[in-house]
């Protein structure tokens, strides 16, 4: 495995708190992680399904579209990026992972990381891991957004993050290290962990239950492996419009996926294949994301919001190889998302993001 770092800026995030119902007034200043972090969200509660707002007469102005998400990046000379159709890709393993690495992705995840946090009131993680993990691992971790904040918020935890692409800040605390590496080798960490974290994996892995057995085998006894993944296809609350086009860019995408071999919808399978791996108490939370504020209330409008501006973003990058692995050409692909990103702000279409968390804890060791 070799080390490799990146050069940013803080992640500036705006801040939503001021106009949610989010636990208690917090500083713009302080990062997501450190908003949250000692709230509980209580083991029975989990939001409803979203009521559909019916009186859109009142213009939605979401907070994401202005927000400023931004990593100043340092080219590695070791990890070159391949460039394909103005957009770059991760050179180490070239060719596994179909979304880009380049600013504008990078942008994207960070935006994601506050939509996951805000979906949760502010937690990074729902497992019961206690206040002193010693060792914490952030798979495919992506700018390293989490894992920063996990560091800052326990810092007496060592706190390693790994990913294909070089693309983490290099001013990071302390505790916490990128590696470059795999997930899909054969893992050879020289620790235990108490806690393992996958967000956003979907799309990643062929073999995603192996994964999953190889985290399972890299914690701790009574560690705990979470996952925080959306689900493919997206679902519609109210029957979607006739020809409707995010209808069809999902059944796109899927089928593109498949023909990869990395399918996209493996998240209904998560809880089973952890509890196959040996993790016990698994227990699965549902959260829902509408793709533009089309549901009622502030929570809902709030992940509307930056859920859609998560799209419009994610919506190229996703789209150019795993479409175009259908025989697509890059020029009809961005075409067709034309119609994409149009009805992704049509709050007539009632499309949401399932989300799953699911985390279990490995077994103390027998005596
Ligand atoms: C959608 S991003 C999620 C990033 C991060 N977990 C987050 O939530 O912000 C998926 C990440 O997985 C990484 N990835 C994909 N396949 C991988 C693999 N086999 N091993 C390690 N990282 C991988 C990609 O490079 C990308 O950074």
């Amino acid at each position: 495995m070799a080390s490799q770092v990146k050069g940013s800026e803080p992640v500036e995030v705006k801040d939503v708190a001021e106009e949610e119902e989010v636990k208690g007034p917090v500083p713009s200043h302080i990062p997501m992680a450190q908003r949250v972090s000692l709230e509980s969200w209580g083991t029975g509660s989990m939001p409803d399904m979203p009521d559909i707002d019916d009186d859109l007469g009142v213009v939605y102005e979401t907070d994401a579209s202005s927000a400023k998400f931004s990593t100043i990046s340092l080219q590695s000379s070791i990890y070159h990026y391949v460039e394909e159709n103005g957009r770059t890709y991760h050179r180490f393993r070239e060719g596994k992972y179909p979304l880009p690495n380049d600013q504008q992705e990078q942008d994207r995840l960070d935006l994601q990381h506050a939509l996951f946090v805000i979906t949760t009131h502010g937690k990074l993680f729902l497992a019961p891991i206690g206040d002193s993990p010693q060792n914490v691992l952030d798979i495919a971790t992506g700018t390293g957004v989490w894992a920063i904040e996990m560091a800052q918020q326990f810092p007496d935890a060592q706190v390693t993050g790994t990913d294909l692409s070089p693309i983490q800040p290099q001013y990071v605390p302390p505790n916490c290290q990128f590696e470059i590496d795999d997930a899909e080798d054969e893992w050879a960490f020289s620790t235990k962990f108490d806690y393992i974290h996958g967000r956003a994996l979907l799309s990643c892995f062929k073999d995603p239950s192996f994964v999953i057995k190889q985290a399972f085998n890299a914690l701790a006894p009574g560690g705990y492996l979470e996952y925080q993944d959306g689900y493919f296809p997206m679902e519609f609350a109210t029957p979607p419009p006739e020809n409707c086009v995010l209808a069809k860019w999902n059944e796109l995408l899927i089928a593109g996926a498949a023909a990869s071999g990395r399918a996209w919808t493996n998240t209904r399978h998560y809880k089973r294949w952890f509890e196959e791996a040996g993790l016990v108490d698994v227990v699965q939370r549902h959260f829902y994301w509408p793709v533009n504020p089309w549901a009622k209330g502030k929570y809902y409008k709030t992940i509307g919001g930056y859920c859609q501006e998560d799209l419009l973003r994610a919506a190229e990058g996703m789209s150019l190889k795993v479409i175009g692995n259908l025989g697509w050409t890059p020029d009809a692909i961005r075409e067709f998302l034309v119609g994409v990103k149009r009805d992704l702000k049509d709050t007539k279409i009632h499309l949401y993001v399932k989300i799953a968390f699911v985390y279990g804890r490995k077994p103390p060791a027998e005596a």
